[in-house]
């Protein structure tokens, strides 16, 4: 295998990115891939090397052969300056704050961010004397009326992982930086592949690779990406957490990022006809997709965004919880649970209005999460249709 030259890096496609980066020929004598490296020593020839500071690998904590391969393809696909590779999305979050707040310092959150990211926020960042100001995602420009002398960052999830609201991220990003605070993203749902965050503004963008990275429910993951502005703040935030991703789960997600592209366009496709199928169902009231044209903020993904993921959610008309439980425990391929982004179909039931505080959430109706995997989207219409017939049958 050749080891490319950074010219060659720098003019693939993202395709050839996620095929070759992050893959040296020579340090892996010729593997395919590069193994997981474990380890917590790494030894010196002598003393002046250890005082040189020059050794490439120092200690398991600031990094591995394995890790380093993750970085770099990241960085390269995000359109980073760096990324720092942490055990959890929620930890990506974390850090990701961190970096950008001190005490004394004010945060606008969006209203429609991860239930975490806001108990982190409420819980942890007020302890540390930050304050938080929840602002609608769809505020756009007008952001700029929330800010106050000490706002030091804006938090954006778009669009948001249950409610699927879209926002203005570069009309965000030109309010913040006029201001000087810095711009964070949580870009899971999208990926760098379908949103490239840096280039539309974002200053620290997190991903939890749980989801589309790993792609096989298997791993937990956190990645933070950030722009030279912020690189070597967050590096140095990070670094002295010492919470670095275990070698195992970093190998597994570089088997995922070879496959990432493929498995996404396919949940993308299959999500797509499944949430046309549901908005024909006379149980459904509304399917909330971004890129379907009914969305309210689909201008926004059709100007922003080059695809979609397989996660989206509907509304279902009025029924009542015995019969929306009855329809979902029936379930034979889709699995009730959290984390998405894997090969197998999932379903949750949710309701956000409990942790809204500057938006209202009031859908007309029981909400379902859908996260749309590979299997034959034949036989997943099959088992919602007996599920709706449960549904039917329980009101
Ligand atoms: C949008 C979003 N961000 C972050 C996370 C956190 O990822 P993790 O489960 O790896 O902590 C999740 C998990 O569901 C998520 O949905």
């Amino acid at each position: 295998m050749k080891t490319l030259s950074p010219e060659t890096k720098a003019r693939l496609r993202s395709r050839s990115r996620l095929v070759h980066l992050g893959r040296d020929g020579e340090a892996s004598q010729g593997f395919v891939n590069v193994p997981p490296y474990r380890g917590s020593t790494v030894l010196f020839p002598d003393v002046a090397t250890l005082l040189s500071r020059n050794q490439r690998f120092t200690y398991g904590t600031h990094g591995t052969p394995t890790t380093e391969a993750l970085v770099e393809a990241w960085t390269a696909i995000a359109g980073a300056k760096g990324t720092v590779l942490v055990p959890t999305g929620m930890a990506a979050i974390a850090s990701a704050l961190l970096t950008a707040l001190s005490a004394g310092d004010h945060l606008l959150m969006t209203d429609s961010a991860y239930d975490p990211t806001r108990i982190f926020c409420d819980r942890t960042l007020t302890r540390m004397g930050v304050e938080t100001t929840y602002y609608d995602p769809r505020v756009g420009a007008a952001v700029a009326s929330l800010f106050r002398p000490n706002t030091k960052a804006v938090f954006v999830e778009s669009p948001g992982s249950l409610s699927f609201e879209l926002q203005d991220v570069p009309a965000i990003a030109e309010v913040a930086h006029a201001r000087g605070a810095c711009l964070i993203a949580d870009n899971t749902w999208a990926t760098p592949l379908f949103f490239p965050p840096h280039a539309h503004g974002v200053d620290l963008a997190i991903e939890a690779g749980t989801k589309y990275l790993s792609g096989h429910a298997d791993l937990l993951l956190g990645l933070v990406s950030a722009n030279a502005q912020w690189f070597q703040r967050l590096h140095r935030t990070v670094d002295m957490m010492g919470i670095p991703a275990g070698s195992e789960e970093v190998f597994l997600a570089l088997r995922g990022l070879r496959t990432m592209e493929l498995r996404l366009r396919e949940a993308e496709r299959q999500a797509l006809a499944l949430a046309e199928w549901l908005s024909a169902r006379p149980e459904v009231l509304r399917v909330i997709h971004p890129a379907r044209p009914d969305h309210p903020d689909h201008a926004l993904w059709k100007r922003d965004f080059t695809g979609s993921s397989g996660l989206f959610s509907v509304v279902l008309k009025p029924a009542s919880a015995e019969a929306v439980a009855a329809m979902l425990d029936g379930l034979e391929l889709f699995g009730i649970g959290y984390s998405w982004g894997g090969y197998e179909s999932l379903v949750i039931p949710f309701d956000c209005a409990s942790c809204r505080t500057a938006t209202r959430w009031a859908p007309g109706g029981p909400a379902l999460r859908f996260s749309v995997g590979l299997e034959d989207i034949e036989d997943l219409k099959d088992d919602l249709a007996r599920s709706f017939e449960r549904m039917k049958a329980a009101r």
